[in-house]
């Protein structure tokens, strides 16, 4: 793995295929450097998800997808057991982090191209081409999806509104745009202005490093605050809206997301503002009943308590730590996709976004 230094003002790609190499934004290092890695295994993506070089759901799955191109790009086996290298790399890259479905989504899809290639006994040179091209198309159909996510959610907006949102679901979690972030990049381009309160987000603060980051660098009006301050703004009446991303929607509408979701969620409901979730299809599971069978990831104890570069917790004090949490579904006003916005009943109106 090596690493390229960027100038702040260029814009910012989450990750892109360079050089037979996958070029990626270590976002640990964001606000403050910006630094591009190349990864050039499967081993290098696999640790770059587990340590949050890149995180946000659809940008996880994108860069899995990569990995697994990088698995069999030195690969000398011939068409017959090509495939199997390709599942290989797959389950392996799909151990890095549990939660956002959009991970396992994209490795399915990467081993479906593969049986596809296998099948029509495509030779292995020519194949390895191909999937690096699903690789880039599942990157340009992010993009292509988010920016639809945006415009159908900035029918939800007015000008003048303040929103607030919770943890990155911007440009930095996706190919571009974002999900929860896209209508604000959207509603800069149409001259709509829009007051955006971004939430830090502890324990590792991708509200205050990337979303305040990136908002800011857009042009965006963006006002951070601390998580505990998200009641004190809405009981001043400076939100009409909440919007967040999310890692995995069950069948009934539950939502998984960035820990502390849910409070902003309850939150809402007290003050008679309405919860939007932004996400791709790829996010909706419905082979996962509820929220409660959505696994949650727990990461180590050190992102709580020397959280800021210094403890600052007792060494050894017994720590919880969450990555994500449920939102239940009635706390849900509607959820935005690129296939429109939908609304409870929510396990009906999901199977029915996937029929039509
Ligand atoms: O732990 P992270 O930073 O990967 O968590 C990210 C989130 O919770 C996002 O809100 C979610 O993945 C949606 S990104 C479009």
């Amino acid at each position: 793995m090596s690493k390229e230094q960027q100038d702040k003002s260029e814009v910012l790609q989450s990750l892109r295929w360079e050089k037979d190499a996958l070029s990626l934004l270590d976002q640990r290092l964001l606000p403050e450097e910006i630094v591009y890695l190349r990864l050039t295994s499967p081993q290098d993506v696999w640790a770059a998800i587990r340590e949050l070089k890149v995180r946000g759901a659809p940008a996880i799955g994108i860069a899995a997808a990569y990995g697994v191109v990088l698995g069999v790009a030195d690969s000398i086996a011939d068409s017959q057991t090509w495939e199997a290298e390709v599942n290989r790399h797959a389950e392996y890259l799909a151990t890095s982090r549990p939660t956002a479905v959009n991970l396992f989504w994209a490795l399915d899809r990467m081993k479906a191209r593969a049986r596809n290639l296998a099948l029509s006994g495509t030779p292995a040179a020519e194949a390895k081409k191909a999937l690096l091209a699903e690789a880039q198309l599942i990157q340009a159909e992010d993009e292509a999806t988010n920016r639809l996510i945006g415009e159908h959610a900035l029918t939800l907006f007015k000008d003048g509104m303040g929103i607030l949102t919770h943890c990155n679901a911007g440009g930095l979690a996706t190919a571009k745009y974002g999900t929860a972030l896209a209508p604000f990049y959207l509603a800069l381009e149409q001259g709509i202005h829009l007051k955006v309160f971004a939430d830090e987000t502890r324990p590792v603060l991708q509200g205050a490093r990337l979303t305040a980051f990136e908002l800011q660098q857009a042009g965006v009006d963006v006002t951070l605050i601390c998580d505990n301050m998200a009641g004190h703004v809405m009981s001043k009446g400076w939100i009409q809206a909440v919007i967040v991303g999310t890692d995995r929607v069950a069948a009934n509408g539950d939502v998984a997301n960035k820990i502390g979701t849910y409070s902003v969620a309850v939150l809402a409901k007290a003050h008679n503002i309405p919860f939007y979730v932004a996400c791709p299809l790829s996010t909706i599971d419905l082979s996962t009943p509820t929220g409660a069978d959505i696994p949650i990831e727990e990461r180590h104890a050190d992102e709580v308590s020397i959280g800021f570069g210094k403890r600052t917790a007792p060494q050894g004090v017994a720590v919880y730590n969450p990555a994500f949490d449920i939102t239940p579904n009635e706390y849900v006003t509607a959820i935005i996709t690129e296939k429109g916005i939908i609304q409870a009943p929510y396990d009906i109106n999901l199977k029915n976004l996937f029929n039509n």
